[in-house]
């Protein structure tokens, strides 16, 4: 096989990576599992999705107008690294017996370790969000679908800190796979009152700023003259839950999870809202859930192949690092990351 390559704005990809994938897989897709391309006449290559990309209705009639019965795509998915990960969760969903579970957990987390802390492996992040989505997801394709189609970037985000904080319970010990199922449920659902078709920029710029910096999203609300935007804003997370638990209380064993939605905007120093908590009223589960709410930024996510390549690592020590060593929930968290994966967090101290 011929080494040749060709660039699409300034990234270069290998022409033997490219397969050609029928339309009728495609239309089985929800999120694009690699690069797809459009060959030109000229036989130069078009980008048309990135790893992760949505497959829509719009995306598939364009293809279909272009008479496309197959279109180049190159994966960046690990299907046998993907179906594994399926499998240790399907066996631990199966599993009656407790020293079962614990042995699939440890599977799963020295998985998790390999690739998230240490990096040692090159798969994508996609593989995981693929599995966790087949494995858990009791969501209607429509909800997946109206939320991406409202924002793209804010549903990957979803994805991901549903993924990372069911990793985490695992870690803590929660191995009981109903618990695990309602805490990835519940990550879709915390800004769910704030959806509307279009997500509008002002509420999508408080969303951000507020993960960046708690007080920060009422302050650019505030900032805005939003006066009603922040009142939707400081009432989101019970007007959430409430909306979870009459729509979508059906995807949920426990129902009781979803008081987690209350209290994703809190911190342990008491500064967060509604209802300024403060450390002791969290269990060990909602801390984690908090904290990855915390971990994970609102920029556009790479997908590509290594995109899971030390992530967790590197979101813990930027996490650290912007916030001069002030996490919110850090000091339990902290504990679990110091011992388990030995993540080595230092920050200069603001003088
Ligand atoms: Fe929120």
């Amino acid at each position: 096989m011929s080494n040749e390559t060709f660039s699409i704005k300034g990234k270069t990809f290998l022409s033997k990576d490219l397969t050609r994938v029928s339309l009728q897989e495609i239309e089985g897709w929800f999120l694009s599992l690699g690069f797809v391309f459009f060959q030109l006449p000229n036989s130069s290559y078009l980008k048309l999705l990135d790893p992760g990309g949505i497959v829509d209705e719009a995306f598939l009639t364009k293809l279909k107008r272009k008479k496309c019965e197959e279109v180049p795509v190159i994966s960046v998915v690990d299907q046998k690294h993907k179906e594994s990960l399926i499998n240790l969760f399907k066996k631990l969903k199966n599993s009656q017996l407790e020293v079962e579970n614990i042995e699939c957990s440890r599977e799963i987390l020295n998985d998790f370790k390999k690739v998230f802390v240490e990096g040692s492996h090159d798969y994508s992040l996609l593989d995981y969000l693929l599995a966790f989505q087949e494995v858990f997801s009791l969501f209607l394709p429509e909800f997946f679908k109206q939320v991406a189609e409202m924002d793209v970037d804010i549903f990957k985000r979803n994805m991901v800190m549903a993924t990372f904080s069911v990793f985490l319970c695992l870690q803590l010990g929660y191995l009981d796979f109903n618990f695990l199922s309602d805490v990835y449920h519940a990550c879709f659902l915390m800004d769910i009152s704030l959806y509307e078709d279009v997500l509008p920029w002002s509420t999508h710029k408080a969303i951000e700023n507020e993960q960046r910096l708690p007080g920060e999203g009422l302050r650019t609300l505030t900032d805005f003259k939003n006066i009603a935007g922040r009142d939707a804003f400081v009432q989101h997370p019970l007007k959430s839950m409430q909306i979870a638990y009459s729509e979508y209380g059906n995807v949920f064993y426990n129902r009781g999870v979803l008081n987690v939605i209350t209290k994703h905007q809190e911190n342990a120093a008491g500064t967060g809202f509604p209802q300024k908590l403060i450390q002791s009223d969290f269990a060990d589960w909602e801390a984690v859930i908090v904290f990855v709410e915390h971990l994970i930024p609102h920029e556009p996510l790479l997908l590509d192949r290594g995109s899971g390549r030390g992530i967790l690592k590197n979101l813990i020590t930027n996490l650290y690092k912007n916030s001069m060593g002030q996490f919110y929930h850090f000091d339990r968290i902290a504990k679990i990351l110091k011992k388990e994966f030995q993540i080595k967090l230092e920050v200069e101290k603001a003088s």
